[in-house]
């Protein structure tokens, strides 16, 4: 029987950590078009939107773009440990799945969040005016952008043109989505009752995936087929930074309050419909130092990881969560993170999953 052999062996799973497995999917998940953005999904906004990702020219000094950080050959990230605020570049593909952006949550748009960046000085530092004149300067942009939104006439108000340009980069972003991966033929296997396909997964990833669905409890924040609930949470990560404490999403819902650029405001397209949650969501002492938690997808393709990009790899991630410091953790609310004293084999496994969780591309850069 050696043939036999040369498979992995499955391992049991209950009907309800079965169900859990298959939550994760299927892969990849419908976009759901964002109502606040009236040229999501539209392919000319996509095909701007791609030429402006990485054009240098909207950066005040023209040598930065988006792409100078979230690199397109470096799944849309830098590999850096921090940059801006001190966190760390997230990767834009899935951002589309996503409902709060930023580490804290701080735009509630895609759009919202490629704006940001457009003005903030650490990045391209551009102004309203510096945009709109690119804009009605360069030929093929202006086609683009008048085929979209109207002539950019000199009277056009810079503010409209620059919320226009980031809802063209928010179209263009909404696109971008990782590939298949070793966990969602599994999956899909798993779905079809197919031994043969089931085998094919090896027996490390199914243990460590046992953990994850499991005692791990990991899938109550890192749900869906993303692996994120969209939420934020403490994990007990340290939040001090070298000028101070990051006040995670406690500063990031001040932030989206009084940015004019929210779904309440007079920018977004959609109305109150597209507003619900931010309508809703509200402040809590809790919310100081907690961050989004993030997709699990891809993982090979964007070290450092956490926030601040404190683990350099998988393994120092897995480390952290089966040594966590407890009385770190909020004392509020259900304890769902604790220490999980895992075995060296144990820790192996519950890695070899994560791994399974990024697909082709991303295993070859590594
Ligand atoms: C200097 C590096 C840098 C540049 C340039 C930059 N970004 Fe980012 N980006 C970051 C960092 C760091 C974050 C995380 C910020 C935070 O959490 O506060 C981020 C976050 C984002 C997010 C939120 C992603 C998520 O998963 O929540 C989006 C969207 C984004 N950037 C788009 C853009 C666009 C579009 C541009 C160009 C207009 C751009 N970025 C330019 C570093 C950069
Ligand atoms: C209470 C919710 C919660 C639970 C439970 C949880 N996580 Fe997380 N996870 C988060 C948050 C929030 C972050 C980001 C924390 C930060 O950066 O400070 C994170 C970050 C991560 C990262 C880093 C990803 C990246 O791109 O930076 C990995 C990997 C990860 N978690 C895996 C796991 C595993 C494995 C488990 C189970 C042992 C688990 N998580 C349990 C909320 C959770």
């Amino acid at each position: 029987m050696i043939a036999a052999s040369a498979f992995a062996q499955s391992i049991e799973f209950s009907p309800e950590e079965r169900a859990r497995i298959l939550s994760h999917g299927p892969w990849p998940a419908v976009h759901e078009l964002d109502s606040s953005n009236r040229v999501d999904g539209n392919p000319i906004a996509i095909e701007l939107g791609r030429k402006l990702f990485s054009d240098h020219r909207l950066s005040a000094s023209s040598k930065r773009s988006c792409a100078s950080c979230h690199d397109p050959k470096r799944a849309f990230q830098d590999g850096l440990r921090s940059t801006r605020h001190q966190r760390n570049t997230p990767t834009l593909l899935d951002v589309g799945q996503q409902r709060w952006f930023g580490w804290d949550g701080a735009t509630d748009s895609l759009w919202a969040a490629s704006l940001a960046p457009l003005a903030a000085k650490s990045e391209l530092a551009a102004t309203p005016a510096h945009i709109a004149a690119l804009l009605r300067r360069d030929r093929t942009l202006n086609v683009a952008y008048t085929a979209l939104f109207g002539e950019a006439t000199a009277d056009a108000a810079n503010e409209t043109i620059l919320v226009n340009i980031a809802k063209t980069l928010a179209a263009f972003q909404a696109t971008l989505v990782s590939p298949r991966t070793p966990f969602d033929e599994f999956r899909d296997a798993l779905a079809q009752n197919d031994s043969a396909a089931i085998a094919k997964y090896p027996s490390a990833a199914q243990r460590g995936l046992k953990t994850f669905v499991g005692e791990g409890k990991c899938f109550f924040c890192h749900s869906g087929p993303a692996f994120t609930n969209g939420e934020f949470a403490d994990v007990g990560r340290p939040f001090f930074t070298k000028s101070g404490a990051d006040p995670g999403r406690w500063g990031g819902l001040q932030q989206l309050f009084t940015s004019p650029y929210n779904r309440l405001g007079q920018y977004a397209d959609g109305g109150a419909q597209s507003a619900v949650a931010t309508k809703h969501v509200i402040q809590e002492p809790r919310n100081f130092g907690e961050f989004k938690v993030p997709s699990l997808r891809g993982l090979l393709g964007t070290a450092p990881y956490f926030h601040d990009g404190s683990a350099r790899r998988i393994e120092d991630v897995v480390q952290h969560y089966s040594t966590v410091d407890e009385s770190r953790l909020h004392a509020d609310g259900e304890k769902i993170v604790r220490a999980l004293r895992l075995t060296p084999a144990q820790a192996r496994d519950l890695t070899a999953f994560l791994k399974s969780l990024s697909g082709a591309s991303s295993r070859k850069s590594k």
